[in-house]
């Protein structure tokens, strides 16, 4: 199985590493190669992906695990 990481950036997306396909909810599909990200704070105008909006639209959130 190939090594898969998902990584949470402060006030941005996640970054999703590795061999992987993310699926929308209504099925379509992209295939990861190497590294995508995803869009977190939901004002990206590509979804499901970030596009760098985050960084004008001054979305927060730096969540650590207890
Ligand atoms: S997290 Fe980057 S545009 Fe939403």
């Amino acid at each position: 199985m190939a090594d898969i990481t998902i990584s949470i950036r402060d006030n941005g997306p996640y970054l999703v590493r590795g061999g992987v396909t993310v699926a929308d909810a209504e099925g379509k599909s992209y295939e990861v190669q190497d590294v995508i990200a995803l869009c977190r704070c939901g004002h990206s105008g590509k979804k499901p992906f970030c596009d760098g909006t985050h960084k004008t639209t001054g979305f927060e959130s730096a969540p650590r695990a207890e």
